[in-house]
């Protein structure tokens, strides 16, 4: 059918191990994303976000990580496919920009190989066209084009890093992109550049799951938000209704701190800290931030995501949910 998800994640669990033990960084999430839109998932930092993008194509540290889960593709499990069908998919279907870009290139190669690289393999074209290809595509993105070509990651900046990353997602015209801060280290001309191309990718009937915590990003270009917190989504919804009439205590939080949102025009900072995923409590880890427990939220686990009643798949996992909105 047409407007059958081009991504369905069920109850992804990641849990790495470290030194100091276990940390369930994702915790049973769920979503979709479907053609034609820009799906943000939104939260603090170390709430799993990044985490998610990688388990998504199998890009997780392997001998440091457990996964589980479901991940299908155009309906197909990902875990059927064999490492090659895998690798063809990653780049030409789905591309991902990194949040650490300078980590992502491969230390020994230059540029220029790497992205003659991708694009030899990706778009099946000869060395030297790949190698024109690559010049063209960190033209689009680089006046200094030639110098980045013969340098090595090392010598780039993590800004530079982040537009070869865009170089090469932007040439490989996937049709869905998973896009992990993308403008977090760009100047506003490349950065406005980018955000076009992702709104690009979507008007054009593919599919972007961007993440960030930038919630002016999520207001200009989502179409749908996902709010994370300690591991789990606790709110999702079409990003007017997010906006206007959040109900999970953390989106609210979050949204009052921002200066455009906050009540009366003053910006706050949320209170306190995220948990420590290492010793999760069992009840809801925003207890100990949340001014709205009722005594449920200190007896039981925290409920799943429930349907909100204000708009349809407006959905939180709250036992008291916010009654009042914000300001558009
Ligand atoms: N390779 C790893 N090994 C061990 N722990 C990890 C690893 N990657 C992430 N973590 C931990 O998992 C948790 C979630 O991290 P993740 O990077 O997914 O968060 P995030 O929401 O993307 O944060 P940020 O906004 O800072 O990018 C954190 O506690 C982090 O320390
Ligand atoms: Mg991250």
């Amino acid at each position: 059918m047409a407007d059958d998800p081009l991504l369905e994640v069920r109850d992804l669990r990641v849990t790495y191990r470290t030194r100091d033990g276990e940390i369930p960084a994702a915790r049973g999430v769920s979503f979709d994303v479907r053609a034609g839109e820009i799906l943000a998932i939104v939260g603090e930092s170390a709430s799993g976000k990044s985490t998610v993008g990688h388990a998504i194509l199998d890009l997780l540290p392997q001998a440091t990580s457990t996964m589980s889960g479901t991940v299908r593709w155009r309906g197909r499990d990902l875990a059927t496919l064999s490492t090659d069908e895998l690798r063809r998919l990653r780049g030409r279907e789905v591309a991902v920009i990194f949040q650490d870009a300078l980590a992502a290139l491969t230390p020994t190669m230059t540029i220029g190989e790497q992205l003659a690289e991708v694009f030899r393999v990706h778009l099946e074209v000869g060395q030297d066209e790949a190698r024109v290809r690559a010049r063209e595509a960190l033209l689009n993105v680089m006046p200094n084009a030639d110098r980045v070509l013969d340098a090595h990651p090392f010598q780039l900046s993590g800004g530079m890093a982040q537009r070869v990353m865009v170089a090469m997602a932007t040439a490989l015209q996937p049709k869905m992109l998973i896009a992990d801060e993308p403008t977090a280290n760009l100047d506003p001309a490349v950065r406005q550049e980018t955000l076009e191309w992702l709104e690009g990718i979507r008007d054009a009937g593919g599919a972007v799951l961007l993440i960030t915590h930038d919630f002016g990003v999520v207001a200009r270009l989502a179409d749908r938000v996902a709010v994370m917190y300690a591991g789990k989504l606790v709110e999702t919804a079409d990003v007017r209704t997010a906006f206007r009439s959040p109900k999970h205590p953390y989106t609210y939080g979050l949204l009052q701190s921002l200066p455009q949102f906050a009540e009366g025009g003053r910006l706050r900072a949320m209170p306190g800290q995220p948990p420590d995923l290492s010793t999760l409590p069992p009840e809801c880890p925003f207890l100990p931030r949340c001014n709205k427990a009722i005594a449920v939220c200190r007896t039981e686990p925290a409920p799943p995501l429930l349907e909100m009643d204000d708009a349809p798949d407006h959905l939180a996992a709250c036992f008291n949910p916010m009654a009042v909105g914000l300001r558009d």
